[in-house]
């Protein structure tokens, strides 16, 4: 797999969103610092240089119908890397990785499209490694490897494991294994659980089922059965659930 390291940069999705032309499958991008670094729904992903911070870009073989896919297989690969560091982590719908309810690893899929033309998928791993303070705004809902474990890690081996990991699930996954779904049901953090959602600006509450093939999550509803596909989930209930 070929890389590039930067000390600085303003995100390693939009480096690579830029430069996918030119660039080969599996190219893998990381930084120590993103002046610019960015979550889901538009957020932005603040660093202090502690974290493991890196993408990589998917040029090959990906159907766009399977892309929702491809954030569950990289959860999958995540999880399976960081369960030999740390035990009882969880896998949280629809691509965070949570730690006594805290959050350790967010994922961010972006598609690049020329016309309808798909070119490529760039899978951005933000990953809290060696961080031992949050700004105020996500220190109750944040924690890192270095918090739960109590000693210090070698960020650029940890990418370089992800990401062989990664390729590796990948690979089997596009040889027509779906594995990756009953793993990440078995690790799910909300399954059973009561859980509120919005919909349309509105707020709606019920029980998470299992997470779908294509992404979904399922969840059971006063109106009946229901997936949601996007967004995000809180739990009504406080409740920690053992670790299956
Ligand atoms: C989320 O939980 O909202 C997803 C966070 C993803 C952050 C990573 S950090 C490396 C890569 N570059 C970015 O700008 N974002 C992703």
């Amino acid at each position: 797999m070929k890389k590039i390291h930067f000390d600085t940069i303003l995100s390693t999705n939009a480096f690579l969103k830029e430069h996918h032309r030119e660039l080969a499958d599996f190219f893998l991008v990381s930084t120590t610092h993103q002046t610019e670094g960015r979550g889901r729904l538009g957020r932005l992903w603040n660093d202090d240089r502690h974290s493991a911070l890196f993408s990589i870009l998917i040029k090959n073989d990906i159907p766009v119908d399977l892309i929702d896919r491809i954030p569950l297989v990289a959860i999958t690969s995540v999880h399976k890397v960081l369960s030999h560091y740390v035990p009882r982590i969880l896998i949280k719908w629809p691509n965070d990785i949570i730690m006594t309810e805290k959050k350790l690893v967010g994922v961010l899929v972006e598609s690049v499209f020329e016309g309808a033309a798909l070119q490529g998928v760039v899978v951005g791993f933000g990953i809290n490694v060696n961080n031992l303070t949050f700004p105020e705004d996500i220190v109750v809902k944040s924690t890192s490897l270095a918090i739960e474990t109590e000693r210090s890690y070698d960020i650029d081996a940890l990418i370089d494991e992800i990401a062989k990991t990664f390729q590796a699930e990948f690979q089997i996954w596009r040889s027509g294994n779906d594995d990756f779904l009953k793993y990440c049901n078995r690790f799910s953090s909300l399954v059973g659980r009561s859980i509120t959602f919005y919909r349309d600006n509105q707020e709606y509450k019920g029980k998470a089922g299992l997470m779908a093939l294509d992404g979904s999550l399922s969840v059971s509803t006063s109106e009946g059965q229901i997936y949601i596909r996007s967004g995000e989930v809180s739990l009504s209930d406080n409740r920690e659930l053992p670790v299956k």
